[in-house]
């Protein structure tokens, strides 16, 4: 009807322009402000992408430190919500505890809600890239019934956060470095993905000026699900249930074509040929669960289903590729995370990128509140009931 045209999922719709990622679906290509994340993959570091994808150009060696010191500065957390953490269900989702206390980021810190001071969104930018890691490893400590563990701030980033996870229990000598640098590699793998279900998301709660916690927070929500984020939570569990359950890869590949279920970790509403990020994560995964004779079980498992499901000509015909998310999970696993932290991951290396995208909106020159339009297909005009 009108003058609008119907979209389903905005599949062909651009709301915006965007200086952040570029995409070639067609032909498998991913940049972040024009490096292809192979580039960024091998040789730089996460916090050098964040700053990256954040502020539009590569740091100079004083930036990076200027930034690296914010973070660590900035990565306690206010009592009062250490405990407000504690007080959440310790067995709830990481994902809904996660979202609820950034949620409440603005209500500690009202000095750096306001969208129009420049300075507040940077300060607010800082405290979000420096808590997350920090709030993450709460909830996973109190999910374990142990006790929190601190930032540390002799470390990076990533090995900050891996410590205040694990604690001593974390992989030391040369298997902790190698699970530091292939954390630190999925982290950059995730940065930002234009606009993804979760970016949007947050675009389109900042178009109403909301505060940055608080699009980052409904991010956060939209990255939970597993059509979107929650998928590499799901793969694993696909997995688990298929080496559980006994049933054959082929079987198995019946029951997705007979839509009982759908083969998670494959399909993607932009990459048609394959997806650039899960080509690395595959090397990464065969370089982590590889290393020994004893090949991890679920490894092969996917490795087996992954090779079926290209041979088929239901997943060839429509496209469908394994996604970033096929891997991850087997690689989360070996390092010792639970499945359900295996999200909380991807938010926190998905930071920058909403972050980015939060700010770029607020500077273009075509803002404007997100409203779209939809096609009404209701009754027509209707009396109520006994009134002649
Ligand atoms: N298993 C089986 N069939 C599938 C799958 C799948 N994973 N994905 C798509 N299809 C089929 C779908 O049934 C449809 O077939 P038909 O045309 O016969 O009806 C066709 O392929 C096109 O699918 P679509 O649903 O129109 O595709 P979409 O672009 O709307 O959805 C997707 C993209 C990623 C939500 C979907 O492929 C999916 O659900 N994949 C599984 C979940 C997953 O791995 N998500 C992670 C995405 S990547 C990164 C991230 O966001 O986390």
């Amino acid at each position: 009807t009108g003058m609008t045209t119907l979209d389903p999922g905005f599949g062909n719709t651009a709301s915006c322009s965007s200086k952040i990622t570029y995409i070639d679906g067609a032909a498998g290509i991913l940049r972040y402000r024009g490096y292809s994340i192979e580039d960024l993959a091998v040789n730089s570091n996460f916090l050098e992408v964040a700053y990256l994808v954040i502020y539009g150009e590569l740091p100079e060696p004083a930036q990076l430190k200027e930034f690296s010191d914010k973070l660590r500065d900035n990565a306690d957390i206010p009592a009062e919500m250490s405990a407000f953490i504690d007080a959440m269900p310790r067995n709830g989702h990481p994902m809904s505890l996660m979202a609820s206390a950034v949620n409440t980021l603005a209500a500690y810190y009202d000095d750096s809600v306001d969208p129009s001071d420049d300075a507040q969104v940077e300060l607010a930018t800082i405290r979000l890239m420096a808590k997350l890691p920090t709030i993450a490893a709460r909830i996973y400590r109190n999910s374990i019934g142990e006790a929190p563990i601190g930032p540390d701030d002799s470390l990076g980033y990533v090995d900050n956060f891996i410590r205040m996870t694990f604690g001593d229990n974390a992989a030391s000598g040369e298997l902790g470095d190698l699970f530091s640098k292939a954390v630190d590699m999925l982290l950059i793998l995730h940065a930002d993905h234009e606009l993804n279900c979760s970016t949007a998301t947050v675009r389109v709660v900042g178009s109403s000026q909301a505060d940055i916690f608080a699009s980052v927070a409904s991010g956060i929500n939209a990255l939970s699900g597993p059509s979107h984020g929650g998928a590499n939570q799901a793969v694993l569990e696909m997995l688990e249930e298929i080496r559980d359950s006994g049933i054959s890869i082929d079987d198995f590949l019946e029951r997705v074509k007979a839509r009982e279920v759908r083969l998670m970790g494959f399909g993607h509403r932009v990459y048609k040929n394959f997806d650039p990020r899960s080509k690395e994560i595959k090397v990464l995964a065969s370089q982590i669960l590889d290393r020994d004779e004893n090949p991890d079980e679920l490894f092969e498992l996917a490795l087996k289903l992954e090779a079926a499901a290209l041979e088929d000509s239901y997943f060839t015909e429509r496209k469908l590729y394994p996604n970033v998310d096929f891997y991850t999970g087997v690689i989360y696993r070996t390092m010792g995370f639970p499945t359900n932290m295996f999200t909380v991951l991807f938010a926190i290396g998905r930071l920058p990128g909403w972050v980015a995208h939060y700010r770029e909106q607020l500077h273009d020159p075509a803002f404007r509140i997100a409203r779209p339009r939809q096609h009404y297909i209701g009754s027509g005009e209707r009396r109520y009931p006994g009134q002649g």
